[in-house]
């Protein structure tokens, strides 16, 4: 175990990363998204600080990543609220801590801009993506998520 944490690296996610995180997400959702990533890593990417989208390697390869955000960052208005937008794990190297390597390298990075508190959304039923916050000291917050369909 020691020698797969010697091996995963965590730097800054960049649009070269584009097929990986797609490749990702087709292997987590069995559908590719390839224009919502576009938009996500390449034409989004300077509302974002570069420290808080990241990425996890294993020799070379991504195996992992995730996408943070500071709250008025981009309109460069101090907030103390950061978001965690995505995060994904190749189904091959999940349940090894990955996620939680990820994350806690964005928490400290989105700390650095006087961030003291996260959001996340997540959806009612993807009881992985719960279980994981839960690990990881989320709970449940006093929004609730109200829907008109019209
Ligand atoms: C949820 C997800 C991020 C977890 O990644 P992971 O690398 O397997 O998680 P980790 O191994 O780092 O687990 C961290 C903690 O969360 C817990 N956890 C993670 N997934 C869990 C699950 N399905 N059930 C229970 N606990 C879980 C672990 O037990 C661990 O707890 P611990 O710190 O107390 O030991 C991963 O399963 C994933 O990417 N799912 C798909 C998410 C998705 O749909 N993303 C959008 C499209 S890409």
């Amino acid at each position: 175990m020691s020698n797969f944490f010697d091996k995963l690296t965590v730097r800054h996610l960049t649009k070269d990363d584009l097929d990986s995180i797609v490749e990702i997400d087709t292997k987590v959702l069995g559908e590719a998204r390839r224009e919502y990533w576009v938009t996500k890593i390449i034409k989004e990417a300077d509302t974002r600080p570069s420290d808080a989208s990241l990425v996890s390697e294993i020799d070379g390869k991504v195996v992992g990543f995730i996408l943070g955000e500071v709250s008025g960052w981009e309109f460069k208005v101090p907030n103390n609220i950061g978001w965690i937008d995505t995060i994904g794990i190749d189904p091959d190297y999940q349940n090894r801590g990955i996620a939680k390597v990820l994350a806690t390298a964005l928490v400290a990075n989105l700390k650095t801009y006087g961030v003291d508190t996260i959001y996340t959304l997540v959806n009612w039923n993807d009881w992985d993506l719960l279980q994981f916050f839960h690990a990881m000291g989320f709970s449940r917050g006093d929004m609730i998520n109200l829907v008109l369909k019209v």
